[in-house]
């Protein structure tokens, strides 16, 4: 259990915090930075409103035997996200797997006793997806587990559910009554909130963007010196040449790329159904716009360092750099602003009327909803608004660190078989640009249009960039020829059955197919290596056949290599006059699907989870019923049993 420690640092959680003096710890399972950043709000929160003291522990950088020894004065908080198919986020293996153990062992022996947890109090938020079957499985069960291991939860457990996007306000309304109980049971005082900052920046007149000591975007210190040294992962990006790059959508106002990343000599392997992990930056259009509203351009290449102003905080990135470098490469000022932030930022603003309207929109849900998440504004976009020709000379740079999140990287369905080119990873990714009735910007997703700008370069197109994006396409002491994407690669359980004689069914409209173009490119290396290869069948959808049918060419090809044994379903919404769907083709097929299940064959959904692999879901149990001739509810039976011996998989987002 210790294979993750830091060199130096204790894994033991009540050493650390009697050293630095704390009485409240705030844990995160986090997978994607949101409750990375919850943790950190409500560790925040604890301190400036209550007094606490309190510090923020990623899970796995702790061990969790002498949990029956933490203090009754003190509190844990957990803030668990719930991963796929009701898994623990990867920070939170370790964890979730001890304290769900059957035969749980306490270093203090408290395994013998029946409430060895008598002494811990805590508190519980989820964040979950209801299109998922295992909503919030991760804090419902850890809750469960530490209740029955004596400890006292206060106040309700929250959950949040991305799948109905009111996790931020799901969030909001948890934490009062949370507080309410922690302030009574632990005897606090609220007090008047002012800012306290986690970090200190300091501007070093001393250095320059040129001294090489000065990270400009580079992850970490092999980077900063020029060299890439492995292990490649998701703290430590691969550098990875793109070896090709096409646009393959013939539609003309809609861009769909497909690369191909060569991952030679980085140690980096995937498997056919993995994701590759794509370490965006922002865009120079939103960079500019942030230094521009906070009235700091002129400042922009000065050298900053950045420190904890107390040992448990951990700065999110290399230091020192520049507020360039960190608000480019390292902040995530692309993200819908949230509630919490805005009213965090009403005591910067520059004038009283300003003021008095971030505040409202602090604390007016329904005002906030309508004037900013239905605008789909980012925190820059709000700040230029309300600031009408004002600057925002006031907020502290540590205030924006501390407030946004550090930049994510994005994950996206292999869309090649590692048996066909195992050093090579493809992907296919739409790029999302669009133009929503109340936005008064066009949406434009961070790491698909950083894709298409590097595709842009790289065939030095005529006219790139009609928006003025402004990427920064190279880090900025390039040392690589042609045009590189940091990336690492994420194992999943997304798989082809071992034996390839085995039937399977895909579904996969939109890029949706990607993993099965991966899946149908090895089963035709398996047929012309000579072994048996099993029935095929994929169901695909997408608006037009002329725009947006995704390796048209590359179908003929298989088929010529698979015969009868591929078979493609095709359904076009926007070319008649009804909407096609891939269920539309599933049920015309419906008899053929359920002689293929009954053969063993592996199904498959990958693509949009709100409402297509939902859909595909139950009607797959109406199938199974109808053929069966038994009920539906004995057919949705089936594919849940289906699902849960791996016989149905996901591959699908949000
Ligand atoms: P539409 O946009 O014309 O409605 C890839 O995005 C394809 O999936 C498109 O043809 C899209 O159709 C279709 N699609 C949209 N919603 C769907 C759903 N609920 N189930 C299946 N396909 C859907």
């Amino acid at each position: 259990a210790n294979g993750t420690a830091k060199a130096g640092k204790s894994r033991n959680i009540i050493e650390t915090m009697e050293e630095s003096d704390k009485n409240c710890v705030v844990f995160y399972g986090s997978q994607t930075g949101t409750a990375e950043d919850y943790a950190s709000r409500i560790s925040k929160e604890g301190h400036s409103r209550f007094g606490l003291k309190t510090m923020v522990a990623d899970l796995e950088e702790y061990d969790f035997d002498n949990l029956d020894t933490f203090p009754d004065d003190k509190l844990a908080v957990f803030v668990l996200a719930t991963y796929g198919e009701g898994e623990p986020t990867d920070n939170a293996v370790e964890f979730y797997e001890f304290i769900g153990s059957e035969d749980i062992n306490f270093s203090e022996g408290g395994g013998a006793d029946d409430k060895p947890l008598g002494n811990l109090k805590y508190v519980a938020f989820g964040l979950g997806n209801n299109t998922y079957e295992h909503y919030n499985s991760m804090v419902r069960n850890v809750d469960k587990y530490l209740t029955k291991l004596g400890a006292t939860r206060l106040g309700a457990a929250g959950e949040g559910d991305d799948g109905a996007g009111t996790m931020e306000e799901d969030f909001l309304a948890w934490k009062e009554p949370m507080w309410a109980a922690v302030a009574e049971q632990m005897n606090l005082e609220e007090r008047e909130a002012a800012y306290e900052p986690v970090f200190e920046v300091t501007e070093k007149d001393e250095l320059t963007p040129e001294d090489d000591t000065v990270y400009l975007g580079e992850p970490n210190k092999n980077h900063l010196e020029g060299k890439q040294k492995g292990p490649f992962n998701g703290n430590n990006p691969f550098i990875a040449p793109i070896v090709e790059s096409s646009e393959i959508f013939t539609a003309k106002d809609r861009n769909c790329l497909h690369m191909e990343i060569s991952i030679a000599g980085s140690n980096l392997s995937y498997t056919t159904g993995d994701h590759i992990a794509v370490w965006p930056n922002n865009s120079g259009k939103e960079v500019d716009r942030i230094f521009k509203v906070l009235g700091k351009e002129h400042k922009r290449h000065t050298v900053i360092a950045v420190k904890g102003l107390d040992p448990t905080a951990k700065v999110p990135f290399p230091s020192p750099t520049t507020y360039d470098a960190a608000v480019r490469f390292h902040i995530e000022i692309g993200a819908a602003v949230s509630r919490q932030l805005v009213s965090g930022l009403a005591q910067f603003a520059p004038n009283d009327d300003i003021k008095a309207e971030m505040t409202k929109l602090g604390s007016d849900k329904d005002y906030f909803k309508q004037k900013v998440t239905n605008r789909h504004l980012n925190l820059a976009q709000l700040l230029e608004i309300e600031a009408k020709g004002h600057a925002w000379t006031k907020i502290p740079f540590s205030f924006l660190i501390e407030g946004l999140v550090k930049i994510q990287p994005r994950y996206y369905s292999i869309s090649s078989s590692s048996l066909v080119q195992k050093d090579k990873i493809s992907i296919t990714a739409v790029v999302e640009s669009v133009q929503r009735p109340d936005a008064p910007h066009i949406l434009k997703g961070v790491t698909t249009n950083y894709l298409l700008a590097l595709k842009q370069k790289q065939h030095g197109d005529p006219s790139p960039d009609p928006h003025g994006l402004n990427y920064a396409i190279t880090g900025p002491r390039n040392k690589y020829d042609g045009i590189h994407v940091p990336v690492h690669v994420r194992h999943s359980n997304f798989k082809l059955p071992s034996d390839p004689s085995k039937p399977i069914i895909m579904v996969g409209p939109g890029t949706g197919v990607a993993p099965f173009r991966g899946f149908i490119q090895e089963r035709a290396a398996q047929a012309k290596a000579g072994q048996s290869v099993g029935k095929t069948v994929l169901f695909f959808g997408c608006r037009k056949r002329s725009e947006d049918f995704l390796y048209e060419k590359e179908w003929e090809q298989y088929k010529e290599v698979l015969g009868d044994n591929f078979v493609l379903h095709t359904a076009f919404s926007r070319d008649g006059p009804k909407k096609v769907y891939v269920q539309h083709q599933m049920e015309e097929y419906g008899e053929e699907i359920n002689k293929l299940l009954e053969q063993k064959a592996y199904f498959y959904v990958c693509g949009d989870a709100a409402h297509m692999a939902r859909e595909v879901n139950t009607l797959l149990g109406k199938i199974i019923a109808k053929y069966r001739n038994v009920s539906e509810t004995k057919g949705e039976e089936i594919v849940k049993a289906m699902r849960a011996s791996n016989q149905y998989q996901e591959d699908v987002w949000s």
